[in-house]
């Protein structure tokens, strides 16, 4: 079993969807793999198809973490809304935006192991669990950083999203004992929404080894598909065959990934 939290300390630096396209690579790998939504804004539940029903309300994460108890998350998992045969390999743990009621608990003893505990045994039968955090260093990411084996950053290659990467990865350095969690390592940085012919990019790109030695892994381009997959809801695959090239980028990603985990 292998937990992995997706962050980065800018907003729309792709973290989610490396997470949604990663778990879609890996379903169709033959993988089991379970998204954790660790952000109120609720995109990875919105793009993978999930719906709150308010007249058959179910419980979410929101209910999984107020409740903190050991494998309490397996009453919140949800199968997704894909109509895809691969779709029934990725399960998801939705979230909404009363998530953001959980960081007032902050200051309970012990509130950082929430999701954690939550996890314990529910996320067992799964070969990844992948956890897409919000774009702060906050209570909810923390959550995230406390129950994740190891961590992922995207980074956008701009001045802002460079920094952002950089203070997830310092975070996680100065913070992980606090956070229970000595063993919690960055195992990689993601070049997402990587433009050619912009000064900025191609000087940022060329610094990125530097600043994460032996981290930088396969960029993703900016590409208007995946723009178009999120906004509909959709599987990548679901646009056609001019959605090929993207989709094995990130079937490279996933691929790194689980010879990162042994998996
Ligand atoms: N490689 C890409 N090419 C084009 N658009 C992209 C790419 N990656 C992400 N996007 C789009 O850019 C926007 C921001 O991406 P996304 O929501 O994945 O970022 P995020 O880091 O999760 O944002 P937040 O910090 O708000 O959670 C979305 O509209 C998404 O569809
Ligand atoms: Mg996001």
């Amino acid at each position: 079993m292998s937990r992995v939290a997706i962050g980065n300390n800018k907003g729309g630096s792709g973290k989610t969807a490396v997470t949604v396209n990663i778990a879609h690579a890996l379903a169709r790998a033959g993988k089991r793999v379970l998204v954790v939504d660790m952000d109120p804004q609720a995109n990875a539940s919105r793009r993978l198809g999930w719906a709150y029903d308010p007249t058959d309300p179910k419980p979410t994460l929101v209910e999984a973490i107020q409740a903190g108890t050991e494998g309490i998350a397996a009453h919140a998992i949800s199968t997704i809304g894909w109509q895809t045969e691969y779709a029934e390999r990725i399960h998801l743990l939705p979230s909404r935006f009363d998530l953001e009621n959980r960081v007032s608990e902050a200051a309970v003893l012990g509130a950082v192991s929430r999701l954690d505990r939550a996890l314990d045994g529910a996320d067992d039968k799964y070969d990844i669990t992948l956890i897409d955090c919000p774009p702060s260093l906050g209570h909810l990411t923390q959550l995230a950083l406390a129950a994740a084996n190891v961590a992922l950053c995207t980074v956008e290659p701009e001045r802002d999203g460079v920094d952002g990467a950089v203070r997830f990865r310092d975070f996680i350095e100065l913070n992980r004992l606090e956070l229970k969690n000595p063993d919690l390592r960055l195992i990689g940085a993601i070049p997402c929404r990587v433009r050619s012919g912009i000064n900025a990019h191609e000087h940022h790109m060329n610094q990125l080894p530097a600043l994460f030695p032996g981290l930088v892994w396969e960029s993703i381009p900016e590409r208007a598909i995946i723009k178009d997959a999120s906004d509909e809801a959709l599987p990548l695959e679901a646009l056609g065959s001019r959605t090929n090239e993207i989709i094995s980028v990130y079937a490279e990603l996933a691929n790194r990934l689980l010879q990162e985990l042994h998996a």
